[in-house]
């Protein structure tokens, strides 16, 4: 009897051992809204909890952004070395605060730091993460952006393990958002430890160029993204950080453009624009159902640049599951990009399925525009993006 019972027990362990390794929280790029875009250092709750609202009444959560994520400078001090969240603007607490986003069908995220203090010089979790993971736990957090200033030296693979193993331990599922800027090549160690990772310095609401130092454009994110392909899928993503859509100066076409990229690259899009005053067109860009479809395809691959022409045109593809594929024509240029184009191109770049014909579906247009035994003529706007969906013809 004791045999038995020993026996069951060790296949008990084993299967939760194996559950655990296989436990996917992110099995598509988690999608949501982010304060430091647009609130930057200035938050409070008030405004979290409008935006929460705003989240459903705009029709943002239906489209499937769930998150909300409060970034740096939420937090003040430790007591007894309990991390204390900054109690004139937070004045209800953060518990309260989780519990109002949870109330409207919401998941709720906060941010630290692997760090001794945050970027913006708050207290950091350095030493402090078992005690930090079990209060975030106990506050109801569903996702941790983990970032990496004032980290003392420390090895990032390490110090996010820490972390992911504390978050692990409190037994509630919280996605780990690894942000060490692609320093230390996270996506060579960041799977199983944490769901995303971010790859970049901060984006600016910029395409090229640079407003500040250091700054990622968009167009300089999507370089860094390109090669790294072969590391997202299911449950460990590429970051290629929060969105800029609705920000700074960007025109419709490049809003358009950033958004149909962050979508063929995979990446978790995270909104950074402020819903309080969220334009219609930007709004149509975040909730276009077929481009967000792209994103969450189920299969998870991270599209793939198989052709550049000379310094501005590229063309991107990402394979979808039910043998669809998406096709994405970019152009880096400040002038057009005219083209007569026959789908056919994209045959040369080996995917593990192709079909004779495929029906051409414009995702920006919502409109069908033929198949791919015909030839097409169209015109990709200045730094901006044509995108089109393949469905094998039956
Ligand atoms: C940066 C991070 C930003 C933001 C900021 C807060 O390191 O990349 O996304 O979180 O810190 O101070």
């Amino acid at each position: 009897m004791k045999k038995i019972f020993l026996l069951l027990s060790l296949i008990l362990s084993i299967l939760s051992t194996i559950q655990g390794q296989e436990r996917i929280l992110c099995p598509t790029p988690p999608m949501g809204w982010n304060t430091w875009n647009c609130f930057n250092r200035n938050i409070n709750e008030e405004q979290i909890r409008e935006i929460a609202d705003l989240m459903i009444s705009t029709g943002l959560k239906d489209a499937g952004y769930t998150y909300l994520v409060v970034d740096d400078c939420w937090q003040t001090h430790r007591e007894d070395g309990v991390i204390q969240a900054d109690s004139t603007k937070f004045s209800s607490g953060i518990q309260n605060l989780a519990t109002y986003v949870h109330s409207k069908g919401l998941k709720f995220g906060i941010y630290s730091c692997a760090g001794s203090e945050t970027c913006a010089g708050r207290p950091g979790s350095q030493g402090y993460e078992y005690i930090d993971a079990v209060t975030y736990a106990n506050w109801g957090v569903d996702f941790l952006k983990y970032d990496w200033c004032n980290n003392n030296g420390a090895n990032a693979r390490e110090a996010y393990l820490t972390m992911s193993n504390a978050l692990k331990s409190t037994g509630r599922p919280i996605v780990l958002s690894i942000c060490e800027w692609g320093t230390n090549k996270p996506w060579e160690w960041g799977k199983g430890i944490g769901d995303m990772w971010r790859v970049s310095e901060d984006i600016i609401a910029t395409v090229e160029g640079t407003t500040y130092w250091g700054g990622g454009s968009i167009f300089k994110i999507i370089d860094i993204m390109t090669p790294l392909w072969p590391y997202a899928g299911p449950g460990h993503w590429n970051d290629a950080d929060m969105l800029q859509v609705g920000n700074g100066n960007l025109t419709y076409d490049e809003n358009v453009m950033h958004f149909s990229m962050w979508c063929m690259l995979s990446s978790p899009l995270m909104i950074g624009c402020d819903l309080r005053n969220i334009d219609k067109h930007t709004l149509d860009i975040l909730t276009n159902k077929e481009v967000i479809a792209i994103n969450q395809d189920k299969l998870g691959k991270q599209g793939r640049m198989f052709e550049r022409s000379g310094k501005y045109h590229e063309i991107w593809i990402k394979e979808l599951s039910d043998g669809d594929i998406a096709l994405c024509f970019l152009n880096k240029d400040e002038k057009e990009w005219i083209l007569d184009y026959h789908f056919w191109g994209f045959d040369i770049i080996g995917l593990d399925r192709t079909y004779d014909r495929y029906i051409v579906r414009d995702v920006w247009k919502h409109k069908d525009i033929g198949d791919t035994g015909d030839k097409y003529n169209f015109t990709v706007p200045a730094h901006g993006v044509a995108l089109f969906r393949l469905t094998p013809k039956q």
